[in-house]
């Protein structure tokens, strides 16, 4: 085993004058008269160290071969840095080529296009921008443990293999060993009897289901886990596969979780925020120039609160500018929604009691019997990163809107049966991982927040 130090810890806090093993890849290798500087960069950290080379001690050759894209180890003392731009550099006395490089390293030290590194995920996170998301990545989904952890709930791990649709919306990937060159049939039907589970299985759309029957039984429980969605949407904001955390509390109501929707996200801001600062500070140079204000306007104050039958009536009033008007009943569009959160509001915005025409059975029916207490917060610059709702909890009301829209009960009895035996009000919400990073870094689509980004029509 290679006993290294960090850049980070050599940039940060292991003692001037120790000597150090710092194994990396270089981001740049230039002369100057008696001396050769590397830029090396391990990932830990945002910076590069410097190394400087005498060039007495090395040879020419061994110094060229440290090219752009190298893996290196340098072996050397720490020391204080007189160059401008940094505090500490390394002289080396040694150096060791762990990976060699040739030219034809596509990472060349100069501004890629992001749509040439979505050709190269493989080697994207060597960039700048992309360590930076990544380590932003992690930071994340750390806080949302520890945003959970810390008020009680239990993180639960449901199947990512179901045989139901919880959104309804026919979106699925079906999973089967079924061969698709000779499918068994029965009546002239597929006979599903043959299949793995001996029965139809999908990639789930949403672990909602499975967490409602934990959070009836342990209180307070949330999943953070990968989803999977057959959509055939090409936009910057949809993936087939993406993650999501999925909170559901018994003895919850709409208004509770909207309150825990809106702590959660500030938790989430507020660790980015005081964690990332360098992250930030170099997306902000060289990404998205609005994303102090964007932290700003998710910290620093309340989040707006309107109904879908007064956002309708906004639309209405803006007139035919950049949102159309929309008619009640009607599924806003991205552009409706992104309209009231960045002109109308200027800051994220939850969205309430929507028809129940558009939305998922499960959706608690309101008193006027034509919407349902469920909420959508909208965020300035990406649109929906939430959905949300209280969940239906009487068994009648429940049993007849899934008939209504048409769920085979033989698959959704168990999910009654909750409404049978000891039901009680509760509530959830889903947060999209990636929707909720793109806000955080900048990042403007969804495939360059993902490491192995799956979309339609695409599988890099
Ligand atoms: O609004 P959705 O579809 O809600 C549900 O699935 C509920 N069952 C959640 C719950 O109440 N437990 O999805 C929740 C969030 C969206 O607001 C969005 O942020 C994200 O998941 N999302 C996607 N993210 C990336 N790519 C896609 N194709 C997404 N579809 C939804
Ligand atoms: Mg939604």
């Amino acid at each position: 085993m290679i006993r290294r130090t960090t850049v980070r810890e050599a940039l940060e806090s292991s003692p001037l004058g120790s000597p150090v093993t710092i194994p990396g890849w270089v981001r740049s290798n230039r002369a100057s008269s008696g001396v050769a500087f590397l830029a090396v960069n391990d990932g830990s950290t945002f910076g590069n160290l410097q190394v400087v080379l005498d060039r007495s001690l090395f040879d020419e050759a061994t110094i060229a071969s440290a090219s752009v894209g190298t893996c290196v180890e340098v072996a050397g003392t720490l020391v204080e840095s007189s160059g401008a731009g940094q505090s500490r550099e390394v002289k080396a006395s040694g150096l060791r080529i762990l990976g060699p490089c040739d030219q034809s390293y596509p990472l060349q030290p100069k501004r890629h296009g992001m749509e040439f590194l979505r050709t190269i995920p493989h080697l994207r996170p060597r960039t700048n921008t992309f360590s930076a998301v990544f380590r932003m990545r992690h930071r994340l989904a750390m806080s949302i443990h520890e945003f959970f952890d810390s008020r009680g709930f239990f993180y639960v791990h449901p199947p990512l293999v179901t045989s139901s649709d919880c959104e309804g919306a026919g979106e699925t990937f079906q999973v089967t060993t079924l061969p698709l060159d000779g499918v068994p049939l029965k009546d002239g039907e597929v006979d599903y009897s043959r299949d793995f589970f001996r029965r139809r299985a999908y990639l789930t759309v949403s672990a909602q289901l499975e967490a409602e029957p934990l959070a009836l039984a342990l209180g307070g429980v949330y999943t953070f886990g990968p989803i999977f969605r057959a959509e055939p949407s090409d936009t910057r904001v949809h993936a087939a596969e993406f993650w999501m955390i999925e909170p559901e509390a018994a003895f919850m109501d709409l208004d509770d979780d909207i309150a825990l929707i809106e702590a959660f996200v500030k938790h989430m801001a507020g660790t980015v925020r005081d964690r990332c600062g360098e992250e930030i500070e170099f997306l902000t140079k060289f990404v998205e120039p609005g994303l102090p204000g964007r932290y700003a306007s998710l910290l620093d104050s309340g989040f707006a609160r309107v109904t879908y039958t007064e956002a309708a009536r906004i639309l209405r009033d803006a007139g035919t500018g950049r949102a159309a008007p929309l008619e009640w009943g009607q599924k806003p569009s991205s552009e409706q929604e992104r309209f009231l959160a960045e002109e109308v509001f200027a800051r994220p915005v939850f969205v309430t009691d929507y028809p129940a025409s558009f939305k998922p059975f499960y959706m608690r029916l309101n008193d006027d019997g034509r919407t349902v207490a469920c909420t959508d917060l909208l965020a300035p610059g990406v649109g929906e990163i939430v959905g949300g709702s209280q969940r239906e909890e009487r068994r009648d009301v429940l049993e007849s809107r899934a008939s209504q829209q048409g769920l085979d009960p033989a698959i959704y009895g168990w999910y009654f049966d909750l409404r049978r035996w000891g039901s009680a009000p509760h509530s959830g919400f889903g947060l999209g991982f990636e929707r909720m990073l793109m806000y955080l870094s900048g990042m403007k689509n969804i495939r360059d927040v993902l490491p192995f980004p799956r979309t339609f029509g695409s599988m890099a």
